[in-house]
This record gives structure tokens, sequence and C-alpha cells, in this order.
């Protein structure tokens, strides 16, 4: 056969498969056809990949985003913690949480700092997000605070009597950590809690125990990268973002099966195989 002719024969079958033509023609594959269905849960609407939980199979995201769908807003557990899911961007990878126990108060029955997420391979702290300071059970303190820096707040824990409590808004270097220690050091217990740099502004701006609690409850920016620039080159070959539960990585739903990354680098390879 002439050489450019078989050039052009290849050419045109290179063509056809990156069209996506099917290896075999046939119903398209399930979990592909499941993946590409968006999920509505509680009061968020249209969830996709990384997010998964109510009826999307787990294996169309990372096992780190499964979504508790039967409260008011979405929860989902970050290293054992739950948070209400406030907000999700898809196209900025990035999602807003508040603490669930610390919703609508500033006296949980339970005190624990916010997971510090830092052995989390997909989730990073928004670049905004600063931290808080909240001391629990204090005694009356004996040296005069920033008032614009803290603030003074009752608690009844466990029904017990009102406690005296202090939060710090900036970091505590500001106040020089000898005194710091020394002066919070007296209180029974400390919690570091997160907030977004509005917020803690706004806070800064008046200190009340309401404020307070509304930093905390309109929550903190999570972004995600699940496999990000995998996922894009997926989808851009017509797959569907998701993930494989028995090797635990990244994997692309194509109409005609899954693939490491995409539908169509794949077939190139495939037909220069054969
Ligand atoms: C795909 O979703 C349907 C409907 O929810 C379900 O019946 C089916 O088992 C799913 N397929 C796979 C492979 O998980
Ligand atoms: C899901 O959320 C509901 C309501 O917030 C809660 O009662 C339930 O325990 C949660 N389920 C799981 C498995 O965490
Ligand atoms: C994070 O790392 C700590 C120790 O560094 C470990 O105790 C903890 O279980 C880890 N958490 C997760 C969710 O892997
Ligand atoms: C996601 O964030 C971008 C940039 O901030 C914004 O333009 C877009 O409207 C947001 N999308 C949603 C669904 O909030
Ligand atoms: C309140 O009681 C619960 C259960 O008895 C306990 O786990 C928790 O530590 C108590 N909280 C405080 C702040 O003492
Ligand atoms: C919170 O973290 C701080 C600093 O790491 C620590 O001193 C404190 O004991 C922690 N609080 C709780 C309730 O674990
Ligand atoms: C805390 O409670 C004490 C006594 O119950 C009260 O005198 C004080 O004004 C309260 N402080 C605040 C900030 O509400
Ligand atoms: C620490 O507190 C003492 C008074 O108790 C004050 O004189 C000193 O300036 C403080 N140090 C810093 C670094 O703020
Ligand atoms: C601070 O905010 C509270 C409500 O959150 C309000 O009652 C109070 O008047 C405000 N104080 C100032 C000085 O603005
Ligand atoms: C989260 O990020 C979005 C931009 O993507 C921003 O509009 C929003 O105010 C942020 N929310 C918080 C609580 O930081
Ligand atoms: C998952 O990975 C295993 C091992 O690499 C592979 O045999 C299997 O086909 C993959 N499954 C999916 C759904 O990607």
């Amino acid at each position: 056969m002439h050489p450019y002719l078989l050039l052009q024969q290849l050419l045109i079958i290179i063509l056809v498969f990156l069209s996506g033509v099917p290896k075999s023609l046939g119903a398209d594959d399930e979990r592909y056809l499941n993946c590409s269905q968006s999920f509505d849960c509680a009061s968020i609407e249209s969830i996709g990949y990384p997010f998964w939980g109510s009826n999307r199979p787990d294996y169309c995201g990372f096992p780190e985003f499964k979504l508790n769908c039967s409260g008011d807003a979405p929860s989902i557990s970050i290293q054992e913690q739950e948070f209400r899911v406030l907000s999700i961007n898809q196209s900025q990878s990035s999602f807003t949480v508040a603490r669930a126990d610390y919703w609508n108060t500033v006296c949980p029955a339970s005190l624990t700092n916010t997971t510090t997420i830092d052995n989390s391979s997909v989730l990073e702290f928004a670049s905004d997000v600063q931290q808080l300071s909240i001391f629990y059970s204090c005694p009356p303190l004996n040296i005069p605070l920033p008032p614009q820096l803290t603030s003074q707040f009752n608690c009844t824990i466990n029904s017990t009597t009102d406690s005296i409590n202090y939060y710090v808004t900036k970091d505590l270097d500001i106040f020089g950590l000898s005194n710091i220690s020394s002066t919070f050091g007296t209180c029974s217990t400390t919690v570091r809690v997160r907030v977004s740099q509005s917020a803690a502004s706004n806070l800064a701006l008046n200190t009340s125990k309401e404020n307070l609690g509304a930093a905390l409850d309109s929550g903190f920016n999570l972004t995600w990268d699940a496999s990000n620039t995998l996922c894009k080159q997926c989808q851009g070959s017509g797959g569907q973002c998701g993930y494989n539960t028995s090797s635990s990585e990244f994997t692309c739903y194509c109409k005609d099966g899954p693939n490491p990354s995409d539908c169509r680098v794949l077939r190139i390879f495939y037909l220069a195989g054969k």
C-alpha cells in the first residue's frame, strides 16, 4: 500500500476514535451514567464531584467528601468532626463550612479545637482563614485587656452556673506570649476555632457574644484538590470524574468504562498498541 494512503487511513481512524465512538457499541457504562447525575442534599442543589452521599454512589467522589443529607443542611465529617456545609462552589473547588457543635451557640457541651486538617491530602483552609481563641471557665482576670480584641461572655454549660469566658480575635502574640499564658493559662479550657478574615474584622468592631456567634455561624472556606487537574482532563474528554474505591485513586468514567485519567488519550494508545 502507498505510505500516504496508510497515513491517511490512520488519521481517519484516530479522528473516529477522538470523536468518541466507543470501543464496543452498546449501553453506556452504568458508573458513567450514575456519576453524571449531580445530586441535591438537604438545602444545597446540584452537587457534583468530588461529593457523594444520599443516592450518589461512593465511586463518584473522594471518600472524605461524603455528605449527610438528613438534616436541614448537608453535613460533612472532617477528621471525625462534624461541619455544616453552608455552600459549595464547584468551579472554585471550594466550600464553606461551620462547626456543627457551635451552630447557634458559643457554649457547646463538649469543648474541642477545630481540626487542623494538616494531614489531609485533599483539603486546605482558604488563605483568608484565621484562628480565634476562646477561653472557657476563667477566674477573674487581673490585667486590663484591650476591649476591641477581647470580650467576656457567660456560658451555662451542662446546667452548671454561669462561667466566665473570654475570646481573643487576633493572634495571641500581640499581648506578648508570656503575658497571655499567665493570663489565660488560668482558664480551664482553650479552644481554637477558625473564622474568615472578614468575620474577624467585623468582630473587632463589636465584640459582643452575639457577634462571636455570628462569626462562627458564617463559617470559613475550605479548598479541595481531589485530583483536580486529572478531573479537568477527564471532563474535557467527555468523561465523569470518579474514584476507584479498590485502588484508592482518581478514575475517569467514560461511556465505555473507566480509565485512569482521560477518555481520549487512552484510545490513541490503544490504537498505537494494535
Ligand atoms: C446506578 O444507579 C442506579 C439507580 O440509582 C442503581 O440502581 C444502580 O445499581 C447503579 N449502578 C451501579 C453500577 O452502581
Ligand atoms: C446525619 O445527620 C443527622 C441530622 O443532622 C444526624 O442525626 C445523623 O446522626 C447523621 N448521620 C450520620 C451517619 O452521621
Ligand atoms: C492525623 O495524624 C495524626 C497523627 O499525626 C493521627 O493521630 C490521626 O489519626 C490522623 N488523622 C487522620 C484522619 O488520618
Ligand atoms: C464561585 O465563585 C466565583 C468567584 O468568586 C463566582 O463568580 C461564582 O458565582 C461562584 N459560584 C457559585 C455557584 O457560587
Ligand atoms: C458536659 O457533660 C458532658 C457529658 O457528661 C461531658 O462530656 C463534657 O465534657 C461536659 N462539658 C463541660 C464543658 O464540662
Ligand atoms: C486546643 O489547642 C491548643 C493549642 O494547640 C491547646 O493548648 C488546647 O489544649 C487545645 N484545646 C482542646 C480543648 O483540646
Ligand atoms: C455574667 O453573669 C454574671 C452573674 O450571673 C453577671 O453579673 C455578668 O454581668 C454577666 N456577664 C455578661 C458579660 O453577661
Ligand atoms: C506584660 O504585662 C505586664 C503587666 O502585667 C506589662 O507591664 C508588660 O508590658 C506586658 N508585656 C507585653 C509584651 O505586653
Ligand atoms: C454590638 O452588637 C450587639 C448585637 O450583636 C448590639 O446589641 C450592640 O448594641 C452592639 N454594640 C455596639 C457598641 O455597637
Ligand atoms: C468563601 O469564598 C467565597 C469566594 O469563593 C466568598 O465569596 C465567601 O465570602 C467566602 N466565605 C467565607 C465564610 O469566607
Ligand atoms: C480500579 O483499579 C484496579 C487496579 O488498578 C483496576 O483493576 C480496576 O479496573 C479499577 N476500577 C475502576 C472502576 O477504575
